[in-house]
């Protein structure tokens, strides 16, 4: 039987009714290639979606109500259509929930209640957008079954509002916009002021993205990272002394901040910043030399993006900082790096395909040498963005 059968026997078990009224869909988890910390300061980002992700079965009800299942976690859960609030003891399910009310904001009013099971191969709080995963799959889940528009990037947009103001995490766009927009084999070079992006194919031969889960649960991640954005727009107030209409870090070139970094009066927040606009100016680095295909250059830039995470935003910590010193100890391993909020979570390696063994089993026990913690690896793959699965997979 395959996982879908399996998924689909398990729904009809928990919710009652037929398999043939169930549709699934599925929205992979991201990867951040480089460009961390840029995207609420209106700069560029470069992450790719994964094969991996969240599928959600999802059938009409007739009793006006949604019925939330999860096979990862135990709670159930079964709300009056009309009665969609925040509720600290729903956990996982405010997801879900967090978009039928984005929804209601924007005018559609869901016509009919229905039943969910979710399915997350993400593991939880590994800063792999397991959260962005589960709002978007919600969004373009019942966008389709209401039969609207699914507008991947206008889904991006409501999913990161309903984060924003429905969970309370002020997160930027990266994630939701990865996760709904990504393609198969290609990065997503995103602007995040304008929302212009670009599909990259990522190239990158002899090697492999390796994720390293340091299995550090990101703890006091929401108030560092609310931390992080007011110290940019502590930033953005001092260099309005040179630039009075600024509004955001990355609509200043390096040498505009560069020339008018004294005007900024705390040395903390002078290294924030300047992490910010040297990070987008990696970016654009990065698409230099990999459109020559040079992926030594393109690693050289992911190291210094983490270094600078470590010494000027200060968001990576000894566990990130440790997977990422044993990585670059291994030979054949071009760049390595932190990937998403950072404070714990995950990095990301390009390491060459005859390494790639010997990297899982060297960065692993050094790792757990130095921690006390057994770390996950996960070579990966580039998947694509949200969509129905329409056959068995
Ligand atoms: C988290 C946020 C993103 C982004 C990254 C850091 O993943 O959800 O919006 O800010 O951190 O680059």
């Amino acid at each position: 039987m395959t996982q879908l059968m399996e998924l689909k026997q398990d729904f009809v078990q928990r919710f009652g009714g037929i398999e043939a009224d169930i549709m699934v869909f599925h929205a992979p988890g991201r990867v951040n290639l480089i460009g961390e910390h840029t995207d609420y300061n209106g700069g560029s980002v470069f992450p790719a979606a994964l094969t991996f992700g969240t599928t959600l079965l999802i059938a009409p009800r007739n009793d006006r109500k949604l019925g939330f299942a999860s096979t990862n976690f135990p709670l159930m859960k079964e709300i009056p259509l009309e009665n969609v609030t925040f509720a600290e003891e729903d956990d996982w399910a405010n997801y879900p929930k967090g978009v039928v009310w984005e929804l209601k904001q924007r005018g559609i009013d869901l016509s009919q209640g229905y039943s969910f099971l979710f399915h997350g191969e993400i593991p939880n709080g590994a800063g792999l957008s397991s959260s962005a995963s589960i709002e978007v799959v919600t969004a373009f889940a019942l966008l389709s079954m209401e039969g609207k528009p699914t507008d991947t990037v206008q889904i991006a947009l409501w999913s990161q509002h309903a984060e924003n103001e429905f969970i309370g995490v002020k997160c930027g766009i990266m994630d939701q916009f990865a996760v709904a927009n990504g393609r198969k084999d290609h990065a997503i070079l995103l602007d995040c002021d304008t929302l212009k992006y670009e599909l990259v194919p990522f190239e990158s031969g002899e090697y492999k993205l390796v994720i390293g889960n340091t299995n550090k649960r990101r703890g006091l991640v929401d108030s560092k990272y609310n931390e992080r954005r007011s110290q940019c727009d502590q930033a953005v107030q001092d260099l309005k002394q040179a630039f009075p209409e600024l509004t955001l870090l990355g609509q200043l070139t390096l040498e505009q901040y560069e020339a008018n970094e004294h005007l900024i009066q705390d040395e903390t927040v002078r290294r924030r910043a300047r992490h910010v606009v040297e990070e987008i100016h990696r970016v654009g680095r990065s698409m230099e030399v990999l459109t020559n295909n040079d992926l030594e250059a393109f690693g050289k830039l992911m190291n210094a993006s983490h270094d600078s995470l470590r010494d000027l935003y200060e968001v990576t910590g000894v566990e990130l900082d440790t997977m990422v010193d044993a990585a670059r100890s291994v030979p054949g391993v071009l760049g390595s790096r932190m990937t998403g909020a950072g404070f714990g979570g995950c990095t990301v390696s390009l390491v060459h395909q005859d390494s790639v063994e010997k990297f899982i089993a060297d960065v692993g026990k050094q790792y757990e040498a130095a921690t006390g913690l057994t770390p996950a690896f996960y070579v990966c793959d580039i998947g694509d963005g949200v969509h129905q699965i329409k056959e068995e997979a």
